[in-house]
């Protein structure tokens, strides 16, 4: 058996399409800042490729690039700029950021209502309480994938591989939202494997190149591979060891082009809903 492929750059172009559409119809231009501190190069080209699909869909965006010697204060000070201004409906701050800025005072900085990452604590609160806010990025768009590839998440087992705030904890509240049977397993779980061969639906998120084998997947699961590991000889992999993997799985995300390129098209999504609640 060979997983049929969840294509996640053509459900992107496509909700990326509608977001197009839907800005057209409105008064205004929903705003969008991404706040870089520093040089990381990572950094560098994902600040860009949000900047540039964002003016794509026809917000009105821009990158706030400060020098690595930015205290924390100046961050403080810049976000609560961007805080104030009408114009401003999204507010991203880049991570990493360089070590002399604690990361969780720049992350409560932002006002909650414009916190398109979804990492302010007050989101993450409502998201683990059941209540509607601004969800982060990429498992917003793994939901997307699972309705595209026709899974039901009514009463399912899922298996979320990683516990990190960005992507782990949400997308296990997301799937419990969903009524999914919701299991996290991490690098303290006992018997990895055992745990992976139980799930229907497997979302791993440890940033392990090929970590996930053939053989800890159930025959035909839902294996969504969040991971993207750069290898020394500079390919991309996931966090899933394909071939294998394919073999067994009913369907299953490509890396390069599957979650990746859902991450910016939800990052549009919040910007958006965040524009819509703020100006209706
Ligand atoms: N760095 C790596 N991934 C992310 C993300 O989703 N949001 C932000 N702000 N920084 C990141």
């Amino acid at each position: 058996m060979s997983a049929r492929i969840l294509d996640g750059k053509a459900i992107a172009a496509r909700i990326r399409a509608g977001l197009a559409a839907r800005t057209a119809t409105l008064s205004f231009r929903p705003g969008l800042r991404v706040v870089r501190v520093g040089e990381d190069p990572a950094s560098g080209v994902y600040v860009r490729n949000k900047d540039k699909a964002a003016k794509e869909v026809g917000f009105d965006s821009a990158t706030i690039h400060l020098p690595d010697s930015t205290s924390e204060a100046d961050l403080l000070a810049t976000i609560a700029g961007l805080n104030a201004d009408p114009a401003v409906d999204g507010i991203l701050v880049q991570l990493p950021l360089p070590a002399h800025i604690r990361t969780e005072a720049a992350i409560a900085a932002v006002d909650p209502a414009k916190d398109v990452d979804g990492f302010h604590p007050l989101n993450a609160g409502r998201l683990a309480a059941g209540q509607p806010g601004l969800v982060p990025c990429t498992p917003r768009g793994v939901m997307h994938i699972l309705a595209e590839s026709g899974v039901s998440l009514r009463g399912a087992r899922a298996v979320v591989l990683g516990r990190s705030q960005i992507v782990g904890r949400p997308m296990a509240q997301l799937l419990l939202g969903a009524d999914c049977t919701v299991t996290i397993a991490h690098s303290r779980t006992r018997d990895l494997p055992a745990e992976c061969r139980r799930a229907e639906i497997l979302v791993a998120a440890v940033g392990r190149p090929e970590m996930v084998r053939g053989d800890w997947i159930a025959p035909g699961a839902v294996v969504v591979d969040v991971g993207i590991n750069r290898l020394p000889d500079g390919k991309l992999v996931g966090d899933v060891a394909f071939a294998e993997a394919s073999a067994v799985a009913g369907a299953i995300t490509p890396v390069p082009g599957g979650v990746g390129p859902m991450t910016i098209a939800c990052l549009l999504e919040n910007t958006l809903d965040a524009a819509v609640a703020r100006r209706g």
